[in-house]
């Protein structure tokens, strides 16, 4: 069943976005490739299923934290609130949160994805026609205006996943500054955040025995194909995960099996025999450290939820 939606608004960037970006990044030293294009129709799936991998221990480990503290989250955040979604994707996180906080009158989700954000969306508003449903494609890097959207109600940003872990840290830094705007006076931001660990804990859950998540790094080449008119042969591409200690992240690549030539969009790219296309930084946190980058952009550590594990952590921030 689809629900009604009060809004759609259709920000997304464009297919020459996705030419110019894919083109420079392969154009530099060393070859790069940003995340945010891993979301095609194919690649928003192979992410669900990365969800539910008994390696991938984030998306269940922050359920949990959804569920089973949902009382500290109903405290410590405001009624009648507009919850604003950075990143949707699936449902799930979402309908724990307002489960959490029944009081919930507005919801906005922001994604790249258009379908699939059509999709969920359209789901989460027929199952809650209570709440007001307008959903923005969108990369959620963008500025957005929300005054046409959100009006009077405190608005409670939710970023979840640790996505804010795709971006490097003066990204991270400008992302939380204008979060912290767009959130304003009386706003509250929930934000998970993957926690330092063990690496070969971490290198596993990038590096799934299934395969899957190598299927989800490869499909960023078959949507080249696909979109810009691309030569890759996916099976002269590996997945390869590597582990950095400072700043603590992993990083997904793309390693390139043999010397190669690739046609995208009429230009020629060059492959040395094990050069990689970096596809992906995923940062990883201390409590303490990411507290000081929350308070440096704007906002007042008020509450930090974890696992017993201590895999994962929910913060709950204020806009100073
Ligand atoms: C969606 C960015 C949170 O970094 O763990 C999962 C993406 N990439 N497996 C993450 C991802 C490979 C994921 N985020």
């Amino acid at each position: 069943m689809s629900g009604t939606l009060k809004a759609f608004i259709d920000l997304a960037p464009q297919l020459s976005h996705f030419q110019d970006d894919v083109l420079s990044g392969l154009s530099a030293t060393p070859k790069t490739a940003s995340a945010k294009f891993f979301y095609d129709s194919e690649g928003s799936r192979l992410f669900d299923q990365i969800c539910t991998l008994e390696a991938y221990y984030q998306t269940r480990t922050e359920c949990g934290i959804l569920a089973d503290q949902a009382e500290v989250f109903r405290q410590s955040l405001p009624a009648k609130a507009a919850v604003i979604e950075f990143g949707s994707g699936s449902d799930q996180k979402i309908n724990l949160l307002t489960a959490a906080l029944p009081s919930v009158s507005a919801y906005v989700p922001i994604d790249i994805s258009k379908q699939y954000l059509i999709d969920t969306a359209s789901n989460f508003a027929a199952n809650k026609p209570e709440i007001a449903v307008s959903a923005i494609c969108a990369d959620f890097m963008q500025h957005i205006d929300l005054n046409q959207i959100v009006t009077d109600e405190p608005r409670i940003g939710f970023f979840p996943g640790s996505t804010i872990g795709n971006l490097n840290p003066p990204e991270a830094m400008q992302f939380l500054r204008n979060a912290a705007k767009t959130l304003g006076a009386g706003g509250y931001f929930v934000i998970g955040v993957d926690l330092k660990k063990d690496p070969q804990r971490l290198i596993d859950a990038y590096d799934d025995d299934q395969g899957v998540t190598a299927a989800f790094n490869l499909n960023l080449l078959a949507r080249i194909n696909r979109e810009l008119d691309g030569t890759f042969e996916s099976r002269s591409f590996q997945h390869k995960v590597v582990y950095v200690n400072d700043p603590c992240r992993i990083e997904m690549h793309l390693e390139s099996c043999a010397e190669q030539e690739v046609k995208i969009a009429g230009q020629t790219f060059h492959f040395s025999k094990g050069e990689t296309i970096h596809t992906e930084n995923c940062h990883k946190f201390e409590i303490s450290e990411f507290q000081k980058i929350a308070a440096d952009a704007g906002f007042i550590a008020e509450q930090v939820l974890t696992d017993p594990g201590k895999l994962f952590s929910i913060h709950i921030l204020r806009v100073a």
